[in-house]
């Protein structure tokens, strides 16, 4: 699309009421254009796949959500309220193309580790490791693995998960089962789930093991407009029991409000 429509588009104004024109969210949602990092680093983490190219399995598609990569700043602005993670590994539980790999890859984490369902989506993560190590060598290695969320080992030691609303509560409670019976038997020491656009957050509010760490919304930057469903995400992050760090927000225990299978909001 030419530059100046492009720029007409996203003026304020004109992009309230274009967006709800069917045909133009795609525009909007950034499906068609080059997200900037890709521009920056020569990476490919842009477009949508939707969840019927993800998978066949007809028992699954049900619970998968659409690819779409989450926003550089939202997950910049969630890892800073984490404080000291060098050592930690960075697990995307649904990682896609890749996306929060990259920019995890900018803290001291050990590894930025992603698994995805799709083979083709890990591949392209894959390619764009190469491409981010070749940039910069000296970061923190990122791996993806293919893999289905009830079928992977969650890894051991001190770790970030991150979910930016990969699937539904069934496959997000098999998930966070493992993540207790690691915790359990002392095999992971502190745990963070970051969880951009908590749809399911329900799920780790009521586990015993974990305990709020922060609630709160991030903007998009600039530059990202457009490129995610909305121009503000919320994010909510618990740490474990075990190992836990001292509180540091007020408000870590706002409410989450689910409004369908893709948006959640916070309340307060
Ligand atoms: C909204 S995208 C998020 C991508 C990436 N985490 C990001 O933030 O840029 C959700 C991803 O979850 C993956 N996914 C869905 N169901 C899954 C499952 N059961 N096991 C593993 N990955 C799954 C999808 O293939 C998709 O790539």
């Amino acid at each position: 699309m030419p530059d100046r429509v492009q720029r007409v588009m996203f003026t304020p104004p004109i992009r309230r009421i274009c967006i709800r024109v069917p045909l133009l969210r795609a525009v909007y949602s950034g499906c068609l254009r080059r997200h900037p990092i890709d521009l920056q680093y020569g990476t490919d983490t842009s477009g949508l796949v939707d969840h019927l190219t993800l998978h066949r399995d007809a028992t699954l598609v049900g619970q998968l959500r659409p690819y779409m990569g989450s926003q550089p700043t939202i997950i910049r602005r969630a890892l800073d309220t984490l404080g000291d993670i060098a050592g930690y590994t960075f697990v995307d539980i649904g990682c896609g193309k890749g996306r929060p790999m990259i920019v995890a890859s900018e803290y001291p984490f050990a590894l930025a580790l992603g698994y995805d369902i799709s083979a083709d989506l890990v591949r392209i993560a894959n390619a764009n490791a190469v491409v981010m190590a070749r940039h910069f060598p000296q970061r923190p290695p990122i791996r993806a693995l293919h893999a289905n969320v009830s079928d992977l080992q969650v890894p051991s030691g001190k770790a970030v998960v991150f979910l930016y609303n990969p699937f539904g509560a069934e496959l997000m409670r098999s998930l966070l089962e493992k993540l207790e019976a690691e915790l359990a038997s002392g095999a992971i020491q502190h745990l963070y789930i970051v969880y951009d656009n908590p749809v399911c957050g329900e799920v780790f509010d009521n586990s015993r093991y974990l305990t709020r760490w922060f609630a709160g919304e991030f903007t998009y930057d600039h530059e990202e407009l457009g490129f995610g469903p909305e121009d503000k995400e919320s994010v909510v992050i618990w740490q474990s029991v075990r190992g836990a760090r001292p509180d540091a927000f007020p408000d870590r225990n706002r409410r989450i409000t689910t409004k369908d299978l893709l948006s959640a909001s916070l309340e307060g």
